[in-house]
């Protein structure tokens, strides 16, 4: 545990809050340590805001979080917490961050922990003492707008990747049709990547506003059309997000009545349904959320400790190419058309050491050596 002194300006609280996702723990541990190698104090906060709101806070040094890195879940604990929608509350947890002397706090949560984050700070309700917040987006649904990427949507989309490998096994073996349903609350971000990756025969999601018949329809056809072309492996993946209004196994039953309406009786399609739902939001976090979580918290904490408040950090490819050698697929948005004589000049500089990037490695890896001996 930390023993500093510091005044109690410096000192940082860091909560989890709503939903857990697979790279939280990586974003407390890179928040931890990159606020006690600027010489602050930190605390971590239990249960989220309701954790917040019964002072459930301990201070949080480099051994507290050395191990955390790979592990899921969240190790501070996390709550969705209702009661936070009224000032009452937020009073109550501004005067206990007053009490521990803490002026800023890291929120780490999606849309509904950022919201109390705003209200949390908001200088109309809380005047000139209120808290600085600054916000790290995590949320298996990535959902949240103005960053492209959210912690633990990376760990979800390979959880369901791998176990629609695993269903697509048994599907083929049996010749039969899965509904898989997925988590992502109202996005179908998930089920999207997700079927793609997991070369799905289909993918239902909420934003394409189908009604009942047409969701119906759409894997009738699906199922037809594997038929058609397939001799042998006969079997249908279809990804459902958990936000397409008409329940999987309502879907599975209209479904079956329509095959068998239309079907062939010596051959009948089989469906069968499989709910991954908490599946997704747990396990380890792939490499790639780990680096998302320690990076944003990186980030996160030098804008506080800057002096930044009501702000959130943002994962955002690079889009400064200039528009002489590149320009932004109108296909999709994070894609870039690059000339290919500007890719091979500029790798060279990378190779040899020079240019922007090389230099920002370069002061990153300064800076890791730093944060990692703590
Ligand atoms: O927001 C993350 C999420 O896992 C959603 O995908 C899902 O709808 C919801 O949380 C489930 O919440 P709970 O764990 O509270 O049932």
């Amino acid at each position: 545990m930390s023993q500093t002194t510091n005044p109690p300006n410096q000192r940082l609280a860091v909560l989890t809050s709503g939903g857990d996702a697979p790279g939280m723990n990586a974003a407390v541990r890179a928040a931890t340590l990159v606020a006690t190698a600027a010489g602050w104090e930190v605390y971590g906060v239990r249960h989220g805001y309701q954790g917040l709101i019964a002072d459930e806070l301990e201070p949080l040094g480099p051994r507290d979080v050395q191990r955390i890195v790979r592990e899921g879940g969240t190790m501070l604990g996390s709550a969705r917490c209702k009661a936070f929608h009224e000032q009452a509350t937020r009073d109550r947890a501004r005067a206990v961050l007053a009490a521990r002397g803490i002026s800023g706090l890291v929120v780490i949560g999606g849309n509904g922990s950022l919201a109390g984050a705003l209200a949390l700070s908001d200088p109309d309700e809380a005047g000139e003492h209120a808290p600085r917040v600054v916000g790290i987006p995590a949320s298996i649904d990535n959902d949240l707008a103005l960053t492209s990427l959210s912690i633990g949507a990376d760990t979800a989309m390979n959880t369901i990747v791998e176990a629609c490998d695993k269903i697509a096994d048994t599907a083929s073996a049996h010749d039969r049709t899965f509904l898989v349903e997925v988590m992502g609350r109202e996005c179908g971000y998930l089920a999207m990547t997700s079927a793609v990756a997991a070369g799905a025969d289909l993918v239902l999601f909420p934003e394409a506003e189908r009604s009942d018949e047409e969701l119906v329809a759409d894997v009738v056809r699906a199922v037809a059309a594997v038929r058609k072309r397939a001799v042998r492996d006969r079997r249908v993946i279809a990804i459902t997000a958990e936000g397409v209004r008409l329940p999987t196994t309502e879907l599975k039953r209209r479904v079956d009545e329509e095959l068998a309406r239309r079907g062939d009786p010596e051959h009948p399609v089989e469906t069968r349904v499989t709910v991954l739902g908490h599946v997704v939001r747990g396990g380890r976090p792939s490499a790639f959320d780990r680096l998302l979580g320690s990076r944003l918290a990186n980030v996160a904490v030098r804008a506080l400790i800057a002096g930044r408040t009501r702000v959130m950090v943002a994962w955002l490819p690079p889009s400064e190419l200039p528009a002489e050698i590149a320009t932004r697929s109108a296909d999709d948005p994070y894609c870039f058309v690059v000339d290919l004589p500007a890719v091979l000049r500029a790798t060279e500089q990378l190779l040899d050491g020079e240019g922007e990037l090389a230099q920002w490695r370069k002061a990153v890896f300064n800076q890791l050596e730093t944060v990692l001996t703590l």
